[in-house]
């Protein structure tokens, strides 16, 4: 009992010092912050927490944007806070003067990006964090095609936020890309191809990138059908599978036959 006690204290130390050595590699100088994954209009709390004391008169909130940045809240010791931007969907959360967080709701694809909480002391002027929002909607996906005589037209379509990815495998060179932007903010890929029936040899395969993550899709069997010269997979494995059964039941009847000699 004793020695797990001290075990588990130890533990305890040990892990207090790693995350204080995580927490001061992910500041910026002496402000601690993290990073957010939120969903398409989902809530997020951005925090900025200042490690070392500091008489911190005013805290301000920007939205980086390439040209210039955004203000988009304040909280100042005498004055209290001021929402300033996207006042019906930003509000404060926790304030102490080292401590300041903003809560955003109904998130938007806008909203994607970095922020940056500015602590504002004296003497000991300006400390910065960068906290960023990494906003997502999910991936959407579906193939479709067409046979016009001898060519076939495939869509790949991929609708998400991030942007998705499509490629083609074998590679089409003869391949459009729509981009769409749709109103709520998320962005549909179509990529078309239109090639010759002959000259498809293997399975059109469409693949989409989102978010880290990989999709495959193929054109359905059926259109496998019509292409000449595709190879036939399934025939050559009956074939193979023909060929086995035989051999195996020809063993079997020789090996009977053999028992059957024997007994004679
Ligand atoms: C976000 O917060 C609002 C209230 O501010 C609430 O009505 C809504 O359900 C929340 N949405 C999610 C996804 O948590
Ligand atoms: C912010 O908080 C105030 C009260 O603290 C509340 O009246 C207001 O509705 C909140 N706004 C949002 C966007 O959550
Ligand atoms: C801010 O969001 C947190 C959860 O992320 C929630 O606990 C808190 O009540 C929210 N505060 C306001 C003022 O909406
Ligand atoms: C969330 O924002 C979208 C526009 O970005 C708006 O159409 C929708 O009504 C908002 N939802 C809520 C619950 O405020
Ligand atoms: C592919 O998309 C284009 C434009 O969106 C459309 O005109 C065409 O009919 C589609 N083709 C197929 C095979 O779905
Ligand atoms: C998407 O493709 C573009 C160019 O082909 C490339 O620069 C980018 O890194 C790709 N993104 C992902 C998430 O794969
Ligand atoms: C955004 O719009 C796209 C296309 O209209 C839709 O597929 C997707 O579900 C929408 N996402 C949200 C979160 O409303």
């Amino acid at each position: 009992m004793r020695m797990k006690r001290i075990y588990s204290t130890r533990a305890l130390q040990d892990l207090a010092l790693c995350i204080i050595a995580v927490m001061f590699c992910s500041t910026q100088g002496t402000v601690m912050t993290n990073n957010q994954d939120v969903e398409l209009g989902g809530n997020v709390t951005l925090r900025c927490t200042l490690i070392q004391h500091h008489d911190i008169y005013q805290v301000t909130w920007k939205k980086i944007k390439t040209g210039n940045d955004e203000n988009i809240a304040t909280y100042n010791k005498d004055a209290g806070p001021s929402v300033l931007k996207y006042k019906d969907r930003i509000n404060f959360t926790v304030w102490s003067p080292q401590d300041s967080a903003i809560n955003l709701s109904n998130v938007s694809t806008e909203d994607n990006g970095c922020y940056q909480c500015i602590f504002l002391s004296f003497p000991e002027g300006p400390a910065m964090g960068q906290p960023c929002l990494s906003v997502y909607d999910d991936l959407k996906s579906s193939i479709s095609y067409n046979i016009f005589g001898n060519h076939l037209s495939a869509n790949c379509s991929a609708t998400g936020f991030p942007r998705p990815n499509i490629s083609w495998f074998p590679p089409e060179v003869d391949k459009k890309e729509t981009d769409i932007v749709n109103p709520n903010g998320t962005l549909s890929v179509i990529s078309n191809i239109f090639v010759s029936i002959s000259n498809v040899e293997q399975e059109l395969i469409c693949q989409v990138i989102h978010r880290g993550k990989t999709k495959i899709m193929k054109l359905p069997g059926k259109e496998k059908d019509q292409t000449k010269n595709s190879f036939p997979v399934v025939p050559v494995l009956l074939g193979v599978i023909l060929v086995i059964l035989v051999i195996v039941v020809g063993i079997c009847c020789w090996r009977r036959q053999r028992k059957k000699h024997r007994g004679f």
